[in-house]
């Protein structure tokens, strides 16, 4: 059967922290929440129309904070997917929460809604680490968070970012080897990036937030893997960490090159219609998709079918990232041409490259820190 995904975005949260250039606000006024959920609805619909007799396999509430929802919300987003699409039995149905208290006050109704699976927002065990990322809730109010998610649901992951200022090997192995005993079957382990148009790349700029040079990047990584791998927790993606079976389904949907589509302000998605994969987004701005869609049906502002090339470089650039690695043949049925053999020979001679028993061309262990370099080689 084949997959299909479904993304939603929920664009707001309590206050922006200084790392984030994800598509998320923050709105002094109450948000018209009902307004938002009648605009969902009629997305869903308006891509319905355009692929029709998909199979929903995963469904995934992303933001933002969506945790900041209300449970009718969520539920009735549900309904309407379940309305203009058949569910699959065994749906994945993720929505990210940040662990504060009053959000893991709505666990309970969120699983009534239909989710199952959670994935928190811890980001560091420390506190001071979380001042400095701007954190609105403390190391012990997120393990709290972490415990009701634990009772509450059978499925759910938290998120750390790593490579903070001033962090050593020694403190992150420390703070790893607590999260993992805190850990259920799936960890995200982030790196911290800075990103452009944020109070970090500015404080950054100016030498007032110094992260860890080149080797202790290095180091805090080989950490990461050593004790994740020790603990039964090994990366099935760059930053992605599960026991066997406990994978992010959804995630896998853009990993593996899947079909999936995008609800809400400044979500993508990828469409397979008339035969031709289309990358397709949405208004980003929260208040301009609302009057889009109240106006249009949908917000899409780009929907535009993928060259041949662009669909085979994709499938490289995100199959790729997978400890599993991509199947060579799919590449060539995509590409229309096969992938170099000398360009992977000479990969393989450096050892960043590796072809499995079944046929799978995988980044190695060694090849993994310098993945982007590989992935060039590649797709050149
Ligand atoms: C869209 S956020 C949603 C989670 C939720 N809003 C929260 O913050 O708890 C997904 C994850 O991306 C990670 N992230 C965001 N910005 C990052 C950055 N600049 N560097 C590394 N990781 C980042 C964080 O770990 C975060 O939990
Ligand atoms: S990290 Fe999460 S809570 Fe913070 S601004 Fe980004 S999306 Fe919002």
């Amino acid at each position: 059967m084949s997959t299909f995904g479904l993304y939603l975005h929920w664009p707001f949260c309590l206050s922006k922290c200084p790392y984030c250039d994800f598509n998320s606000h923050v709105r002094h006024a109450a948000v018209d929440e009902a307004r938002f959920a009648r605009a969902f609805l009629a997305e869903i619909a308006a891509t319905a129309r355009r692929v029709p007799g998909r199979t929903v396999s995963t469904i995934f509430f992303g933001g933002g904070t969506p945790s900041l929802m209300q449970p009718a919300t969520v539920g009735a987003v549900l309904d309407a997917v379940a309305r203009h699409w058949s569910i699959a039995a065994d749906v994945e149905i993720t929505l990210e929460a940040n662990p504060t208290s009053v959000e893991a006050s709505r666990f309970r109704g969120i699983r009534a809604a239909g989710v199952n699976r959670v994935s928190l927002g811890v980001q560091a065990l420390d506190d001071d680490a979380l001042r400095q990322l701007g954190r609105l809730h403390t190391a012990r109010e997120a393990l709290d968070a972490v415990a009701i998610a634990r009772a509450v649901f059978d499925r759910w992951s938290f998120d750390l970012i790593y490579a903070r200022p001033g962090q050593t090997p020694q403190a992150w192995t420390a703070e790893l080897k607590r999260a993992v005993s805190e850990a259920g079957e799936h960890l995200s382990l982030y790196q911290l990036t800075i990103e452009q148009d944020t109070p970090f790349f500015t404080l950054h700029a100016a030498g007032k937030l110094v992260t860890p040079d080149e080797d202790t990047a290095r180091a805090l990584y080989d950490t990461t893997q050593a004790v994740c791998t020790a603990a039964g927790l090994p990366a099935y993606e760059v930053s992605n960490h599960a026991r066997p079976g406990g994978e992010c389904r959804h995630n896998l949907v853009y990993w593996r090159g899947h079909e999936y589509a995008g609800i809400g302000p400044g979500a993508h998605g990828r469409l397979d219609v008339g035969g031709e994969r289309r990358a397709t987004a949405t208004e980003r701005r929260p208040e301009a998709w609302l009057m889009r869609v109240e106006s249009l049906g949908h917000g899409v502002v780009t929907d535009e079918a993928l060259t041949p090339d662009e669909v085979a470089d994709e499938f490289l650039l995100m199959g790729l990232r997978l400890a599993e690695g991509i199947d060579p043949q799919r590449f060539a049925r995509l590409a229309g041409r096969p992938l170099d053999p000398r360009r992977i020979a000479l990969l393989r001679e450096e050892g960043a490259v590796e072809t499995t028993a079944d046929g799978q061309l995988r980044v190695t262990a060694a090849g993994f820190p310098v993945l982007d370099a590989v992935v060039a080689d590649l797709a050149a």
